[in-house]
C-alpha cells in the first residue's frame, strides 16, 4: 500500500462520544473518547439536546489533550478532519463549526468525512507497534455493525463502495440496547448484555433467527425485538438465572442472523478479505463466530487493533480522511460545508 505521512487532526461528535484523534497517515498518534454514557444511562438512550451541550463543554478540552498526547501542536498538523454525517444534526453540527474555525484559523486545508467509511477503513488503523490490515484485497466485505446501522458493504478499493445488505428496520446494536432495557439492565445494552451472556446458556430460550430465509441480503431486528418483549413479559419474576440464559440466547440469535447474511454475501461476492467495524463488532462471540466461519472459506477478517476504534472514535475519521486525501478529496468551500444526518455509503 502506498504509505506518505500526513498529519491529521480529526473530530468526531456524530452520536454521544466526544472524540479528537491526531492520526499520521493510517498511524494514531493520539485517540481521545470522552463518553457522555453516564449522561444518557438514566434516560435509556441519547438525547440530543444532553449531547450538544456535552460536545459543546468538552470539544476544547479534547483537541488539546489529542495534540498533548501527540507531542505535537495545531501548527504542526497538516489537515483538519470532521465527520458531517450521518448521525445526530445537533451533534455533527458542534465537530463541524470546530472544525471550520480550526481550519480558517490556521490555513490548514479540511477534510469532510462519512462517519460509516470511518469504521469500514477503521481496521486499516496502525498503532505505534504496528497492527491493522497490510496490503488491501480487493473486492473486500465490509460488515458494520453499530447502534444506528447494520451494513453490509462492498468495496471495490477506496472510496468505491456498495451497500450490498442492510437493516430494514432496527440496527442490532439499538436492539441489544432495547432487549437490555425490558431486561432491567444498563444503558448501552451491549456490553452488559454480552458479559452476562458469558454466564448464561446460550441454547436456554428459543428466539426467532430474523430474515433467516430471505432471499436478499438484508436485516430486520423488529421481529427479534418484539419476540423478546412476549418473552420476557411472560416471566412474572425474572431470576438472575433467566436473566443471564435470556441473554445468551439472545446474543447468540442476533450473531446467527449477522452471520447467516455474511456467509451468503461471501458466497455472492467472494471478497479476498473481511473488514469489521462498529461497537457490536467489539461482541466477542461475533468476533469468534465470523473467525471461524471465514477461516474455513480461507478469508481473512480484519478488525481494528484496539476495541477502542470499534466503538465510536475520531481515530477512524483521521484514516478515513487520509485515504480521502489520497483521493484529493479536500472541502472546497468551507462556509458550505453542512451536516448530513442522513449520509449514506452507497
Ligand atoms: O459504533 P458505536 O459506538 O456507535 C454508533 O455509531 O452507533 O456502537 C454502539 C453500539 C451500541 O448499541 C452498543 O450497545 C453496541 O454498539 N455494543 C455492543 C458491544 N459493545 C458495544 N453490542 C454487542 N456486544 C458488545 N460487546
Ligand atoms: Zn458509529
Amino acid at each position: 500500500m502506498k504509505r506518505s505521512r500526513m498529519k491529521i487532526l480529526a473530530i468526531d461528535t456524530s452520536c454521544d462520544e466526544t472524540s479528537v484523534a491526531v492520526t499520521d497517515g493510517v498511524g494514531v498518534l493520539a485517540n481521545i473518547i470522552s463518553s457522555q454514557v453516564e449522561l444518557h444511562r438514566e434516560w435509556g438512550g441519547v438525547v440530543p439536546g444532553i449531547a450538544k451541550r456535552a460536545h459543546q463543554e468538552r470539544l476544547n478540552p479534547c483537541v488539546n489533550a489529542a495534540l498533548r498526547e501527540a507531542s505535537t501542536s495545531i501548527s504542526k498538523v497538516d489537515a483538519i478532519a470532521v465527520t458531517c454525517g450521518p448521525g445526530l444534526a445537533v451533534a455533527l453540527e458542534v465537530g463541524i463549526a470546530k472544525a471550520k474555525e480550526l481550519s480558517q484559523k490556521h490555513q490548514k486545508p479540511l477534510i469532510a468525512v462519512n462517519h460509516m467509511e470511518g469504521h469500514l477503513l477503521s481496521a486499516f488503523a496502525k498503532d505505534t507497534n504496528g497492527g491493522g490490515v497490510g496490503d488491501p484485497q480487493f473486492p473486500a466485505l465490509g460488515l458494520l455493525v453499530s447502534g444506528g446501522h447494520t451494513e453490509l458493504i462492498l468495496m471495490r478499493g477506496f472510496g468505491r463502495y456498495e451497500i450490498v445488505g442492510q437493516t430494514l428496520d432496527d440496527a442490532a446494536g439499538e436492539c441489544f440496547d432495547k432487549v437490555a432495557v425490558m431486561l432491567g439492565l444498563s444503558y448501552p445494552g451491549g456490553p452488559v448484555i454480552s458479559r452476562l451472556a458469558k454466564e448464561g446458556d446460550p441454547n436456554s430460550i428459543e428466539l426467532p433467527v430474523p430474515m433467516r430465509g430471505s432471499a436478499d441480503l438484508n436485516f430486520s431486528f423488529s421481529g427479534l425485538k418484539t419476540a423478546c418483549l412476549y418473552r420476557i413479559r411472560k416471566e412474572e419474576k425474572p431470576t438472575d438465572k433467566f436473566i443471564r440464559n435470556f441473554c445468551a440466547s439472545f446474543e447468540r440469535t442476533v450473531v446467527e442472523a449477522l452471520l447467516i447474511k455474511l456467509a451468503e454475501a461471501v458466497k455472492k461476492h467472494s471478497p479476498r478479505m473481511v473488514l469489521l467495524g462498529g461497537g457490536v463488532a467489539a461482541n466477542r462471540r461475533l468476533q469468534g463466530a465470523i473467525e471461524a466461519g471465514t477461516g474455513r472459506l480461507g478469508i481473512p477478517v480484519y478488525k481494528p487493533f484496539s476495541s477502542s476504534l470499534l466503538t465510536d472514535n475520531a481515530a477512524m475519521i483521521g484514516v478515513c480522511a487520509y485515504f480521502r486525501s489520497q483521493r484529493g478529496n479536500f472541502v472546497k468551500d468551507i462556509s458550505a460545508l453542512d451536516r448530513l444526518p442522513r449520509l449514506s455509503l452507497g
